[in-house]
């Protein structure tokens, strides 16, 4: 794999690079699927999947035939029985900091609308690094095993469980459910870990990275007494299905298993409040070292099952519980050159180009520096050694530098004044200072460009074969200078474009074919998305076409909400997650004579599918619901995020278009109005019931 951006590569370098990527990831998908024999780190195998992605979305004329991409995924292997979870099995927001803890606990408390003064305890965990399994007991007798897989379908490993010591075949005691899906972790410890690199090397193999790896590889074994060789334990943590949960706490469900003989992770501990859950970090990590198995933080998790309940879900994690990440890992490297990019939105990035160096089994050869407050608060110098970082999944930053390596003639970094792309004067913006922008705007090639990149890519219209690379170069010929423009490519230059070098009369039409589809069917969400709105991502996007339904209400409301005295604007505020920040970056955006002709020229171009809630066999799906009046079992978050869930939409006042309006105590001039337009008034009770029997 080289280092080269893909946006540089030719098609020559991009075809040998795709070739060595197949074979590359084949080998190691053979290592570890069928040899149990990783051989490289999962953060390393997941950057050849992302390289693989990026050029084959950039260069699609040169997908192979063989191409990784094409496999099935890593997370379910074909060889394995597919098991559906019936309950998906979730992964945890992470967390970094004791403010975050607070973050928490606040947003906790808030969404359950308890005070200060209220009891709120929670539950502390290590968070185990190994892999996830969920264990089905029928009658108490454990009947089938799975891995997390996606979350949604994982693999049957029931033989490969049953080798597992620590797994009981049958509970015993009292209050055993009729159906139970205990899931937990599946780890190596680490003294089994080396004992069995030792036997891997004596044996001729190659040695395990890591003990989590080791654990993986050994029980995703086609043959369960490979697995039954190695030796694993197994903690439990949490439930799926559960034909009946007869307790109030986490603590006390822990407690249970344990009792029935589930193995259960002694470093549990009942935390009364933030100060509480910081102390257990700190002392988890001074324990670290000397646990017998990796740990990589800590989980929190509300005690009460019932406040679990209420919290409910975000769309991959529970509201209800966070993993404390221990710090990320760091390496010292060179600070060669610090290069400027101009975004989409044309804020201005310092990203730092260093030596490569391996953090934590990546190589690392960016980092980002932020903007140029950052750049000085830290004093980073080029020539400098610095520290660089990786957190979790994110762009690795570079921390500070080493001082007593700093060179006599290096000098403080000199941020532009002038835009580096297109010369127009750098601003400062005026919501956030320590962001600069090119005062450019769309004649700024670089913001035009990226906004014509983010409006085909993957998360917004999704238009296969407009990569970032076609896009620039499609750009630098100006048959693509703004998103409209994609809709006459093929008629104004479809043929010169068929006889392109590299291009091809088939790959052309596959691009045609693909902009077509988009053309003739794009979800309200997706094109508001794509469009580029600053701080309008995905989420918003969605909640945004959620509540307008169309585009052509979208631009209605806005446009009355520009007098931001107007209910319009009330409207659009009170529209979850949008505060008058967000709603300011909406109205300057629509309120600007080229966006708005821009949309509108799209809008007659496309066809634009409304929006529609994916809960559509709820009674609650596509109808707008108006609260009112001071709610007694949940909070008015609570209560608007309970409805979104459902697939409603919230308003903030009662219209004709208003289906239901939910009413608490003291019910004020809404409650009246709905009577008078002959709405169906709700109580709190019937709203909950409603949305109960779904
Ligand atoms: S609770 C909905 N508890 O961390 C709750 N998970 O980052 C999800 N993990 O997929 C699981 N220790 O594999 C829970 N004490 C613990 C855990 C734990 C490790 C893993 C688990 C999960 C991942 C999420």
């Amino acid at each position: 794999m080289t280092d080269i951006p893909v946006s540089r590569l030719t098609d020559l370098e991009a075809a040998a690079e795709l070739a060595f990527l197949a074979k590359r990831m084949a080998e190691l998908d053979k290592a570890y699927y069928q040899a149990d024999d990783p051989l490289v780190s999962d953060a390393e195998y997941d950057a050849l999947k992302k390289r693989n992605e990026d050029i084959e979305r950039a260069f699609p004329h040169l997908v192979r035939a063989d191409s990784p991409s094409k496999r099935v995924g890593v997370a379910v292997s074909s060889d394995f029985a597919k098991v559906t979870h019936s309950v998906p099995m979730l992964s945890l927001a992470d967390i970094f900091s004791a403010e975050e803890i607070r973050d928490f606990a606040d947003r906790v408390r808030r969404f359950l609308g308890l005070s200060d003064a209220d009891e709120l305890n929670f539950c502390a965990e290590t968070k185990l690094d190994g892999l996830s399994f969920s264990a089905r007991y029928e009658n108490g007798v454990f009947v089938r095993g799975a891995t997390r897989g996606d979350g949604a379908v994982g693999e049957d490993i029931t033989e490969n469980l049953k080798q597992i010591k620590g797994l009981p075949l049958r509970l015993n005691g009292d209050d055993i459910p009729d159906v139970i899906e205990i899931r937990g972790e599946v780890i190596m410890n680490k003294a089994d870990f080396m004992a069995l690199n030792e036997e891997q090397l004596r044996t001729g193999k190659k040695p395990f990275a890591n003990p989590r790896n080791a654990a993986a590889g050994s029980l995703r074994q086609l043959d369960p007494r490979v697995t039954g060789q190695r030796r694993l334990s197994l903690f439990g943590y949490t439930f799926g299905a559960a034909s009946a949960n007869p307790w109030d706490t986490q603590t006390a469900f822990l407690n249970k298993i344990k009792s029935w003989g589930f193995p259960v992770n002694p470093h549990t501990a009942l935390c009364a409040n933030t100060d509480d859950l910081i102390a257990y970090f700190t002392r988890l990590g001074d324990k670290r070292p000397d646990l017998p198995y990796d740990i990589d933080g800590a989980v929190y998790k509300v005690d009460r099952f019932d406040y679990q309940r209420r919290l409910g879900l975000l769309a991959r994690s529970p509201r209800w519980a966070v993993a404390h990440k221990f710090p990320a890992e760091q390496a010292r490297t060179r600070l060669e050159a610090i290069r400027i990019q101009v975004g989409r939105t044309g804020a201005l990035t310092p990203v730092a180009d260093l030596t490569p160096v391996n953090v934590g089994g990546v190589l690392v050869s960016h980092a980002t520096l932020h903007n140029e407050d950052e750049i000085r608060r830290k004093d980073v110098r080029v020539g400098d050694t610095v520290i660089v970082q990786r957190a979790g999944d994110v762009i690795p930053q570079i921390v500070g530098v080493v001082p007593e390596k700093r060179h006599a003639d290096a000098v403080p970094f000199v941020f532009p004044t002038v835009c580096p792309v297109c010369g127009a004067a750098v601003v400062r913006d005026d919501e956030d200072a320590a962001v600069q922008r090119c005062s450019g705007g769309l004649t700024c090639p670089a913001q035009a460009v990226e906004s014509l990149k983010h409006f085909a890519s993957r998360d917004a219209l999704n238009i296969e074969g407009l990569g970032d690379k076609n896009v620039e170069s499609f750009f630098d010929k100006k048959w693509l200078l703004r998103p409209s423009d994609i809709f006459s490519l093929e008629e104004m230059h479809g043929e010169e474009l068929r006889k392109t070098e590299g291009w091809g009369a088939k790959s052309a039409d596959k691009l045609f074919a693909a902009i077509a589809k988009v053309r003739d069917g794009a979800p309200t969400e997706k094109f508001l998305f794509a469009l580029g709105i600053p701080q309008v991502g995905q989420a918003t996007a969605r909640l945004l076409a959620a509540h307008y339904t169309d585009m052509a209400t979208f631009l209605a409301q806005t446009e009355k909400a520009q007098d931001r005295g107007s209910d319009a604007y009330a409207e659009l505020t009170a529209i979850e997650s949008i505060g008058a920040v967000v709603a300011n970056d909406i109205l300057v955006f629509t309120a600007q004579d080229h966006n708005r002709a821009e949309i509108e020229k799209l809008m007659s171009l496309m066809t634009l599918i409304p929006f529609t809630p994916t809960a559509s066999t709820s009674p609650l799906s596509g109808k707008t619901v108006v609260f009112t009046g001071t709610l007694t079992t949940m909070t008015r978050s609570e209560a608007k995020a309970k409805a979104q869930a459902f697939g409603a939409k919230v308003a903030g006042s009662v219209s004709k278009k208003t289906d239901y309006v939910v009413q608490g105590a003291d019910a004020g001039s809404k409650a009246q109005k709905a009577a008078e337009l002959g709405i169906a008034v709700l109580s709190e009770d019937e709203f909950n019931a409603l949305c109960n029997n779904l």
